[in-house]
């Protein structure tokens, strides 16, 4: 079975369509986090290899928050051609005028509307009741739908407010224009099984939801939000909102390249498909890891330098006869040239046998013996054996020296 039977099966809307929307949010809640920010020339090219990776929506700043925001927003809706482009904007008349000015350029724009629904943020962030929050919400999405050509609603801390209060509002924003409906786990809070018994119980009960795009958007606090993003997938959600190497708010957005991937090489099981160009994900990431300046880390699924990186002698081996044993996605559909078997204390004769071939020594067994021997104790010593390390250890010197 998988998470579309269930969602067919359970009496939901119809399966949905193959396609999940990428909304990128890189430039805007990945820029957000502290030691992450971008000046305009960075977010510019950081937009243009976002469109060339092949996202949908690319949410580029928020123009209220500062003018350098809305001159990069503008900027970017200026530049780019296939992609559509997005502000935030709060649920306020002066912030959505804003937002359509910095848009206006764009080939296709959208204003994205947020508000909290949850009790705890009615109470203590907004002071407002549920009918504020409503009307706020009806009022905002009616003034952008004449200023842009899309409208999406996110009901902020949407995984801690009541369903039927996000059901009431969720089917208010459609009737006022909304065309996607977003649902934050704005604070990492929920769980697979619980975000896509939310989504399905949406898809069933918003007025209208046959008409828009259901849509995730799941923080990393309790490193959940890949998982609780496919979950919502599984439920029906058809855009995910997410940034690549994960970056944003506190511990992070739910990772692009990972939900990529894992709809590629789970598309059977998900029913679903991105139009991302995943041989462009590895460069991406390095791209914005070098204009922010914080490395990514080297076992960081998909991206890392790690990822398709084997050191044990047992797993070396079973690569050697087929790559299926301890792969399961292939490094050049991400990007990368090869798999790296990596000579340390860890390996095994073959890859090292396989490695001096490729460096056009072969040897005797004997010699063999001899240069595995000398290899195991330099591998203690060093955590990398490098191709320059082999060379001294196949002309019999010393690496060290
Ligand atoms: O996490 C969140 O709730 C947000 C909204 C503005 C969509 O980033
Ligand atoms: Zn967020």
């Amino acid at each position: 079975m998988t998470p579309n039977d269930t969602t067919t099966q359970d009496g939901g809307a119809a399966a949905a369509e193959a396609h999940v929307r990428i909304f990128d949010t890189t430039l805007r809640d990945g820029e957000q986090a502290p030691g992450f920010s971008l000046d305009r020339r960075a977010k510019l090219r950081m937009a243009q290899a976002l469109e060339s990776l092949g996202v949908d929506v690319l949410e580029a700043g928020f123009p209220q928050a500062s003018p350098d925001d809305f001159a990069a927003v503008a900027e970017i809706a200026r530049t780019l051609v296939d992609t559509t482009v997005c502000g935030l904007s709060r649920c306020l008349p002066g912030d959505v005028d804003t937002t359509a000015r910095a848009l206006e350029k764009a080939r296709r724009s959208r204003i994205h509307l947020f508000l909290s629904t949850s009790p705890l943020h009615r109470e203590h962030k907004l002071g407002m009741s549920k009918a504020q929050v409503l009307d706020a919400a009806v009022a905002a999405i009616e003034r952008a739908v004449g200023l842009c050509d899309e409208v999406e609603f996110s009901a902020e801390d949407a995984l801690r407010t009541e369903p039927e209060f996000l059901a009431e509002i969720f089917s208010a924003a459609v009737a006022a224009g909304a065309t996607t409906l977003n649902a934050p786990d704005t604070v990492g809070y929920t769980t697979p099984g619980e975000i896509a018994a939310l989504f399905t119980w949406l898809r069933q009960h918003v007025v209208g939801a046959e008409r828009v795009v259901f849509s995730s958007h799941c923080h990393d606090d309790l490193g959940l939000a890949v998982a609780n993003s496919l979950a919502a997938i599984g439920a029906g959600a058809r855009q995910v909102e997410c940034t690549i190497n994960g970056i944003g708010e506190r511990a992070g957005n739910a990772a692009l390249e990972e939900i990529v991937m894992a709809l590629k090489v789970r598309g059977a099981y998900y029913g679903a498909d991105t139009r991302i160009d995943t041989r462009r994900l590895v460069p991406t990431s390095r791209l914005l890891a070098q204009l922010t300046g914080q490395p990514v880390p080297r076992n960081k699924a998909i991206v890392g330098d790690n990822a398709f990186a084997h050191e044990s002698g047992i797993h070396q081996h079973g690569m050697l006869k087929h790559r299926g044993t301890y792969e399961i996605m292939r490094p050049e559909d991400v990007g990368l040239a090869e798999t790296r078997l990596v000579l340390g204390k860890h390996s095994g004769r073959h890859a090292l046998r396989q490695r001096l071939a490729a460096l056009g020594h072969v040897l005797e067994e004997r010699a063999m013996d001899e240069l595995f021997a000398r290899f195991k104790t330099l591998a203690d010593r060093k955590r990398e054996v490098t191709d320059e390390d082999l060379e001294a250890l196949a002309l019999g010197e010393d690496p060290e020296a």
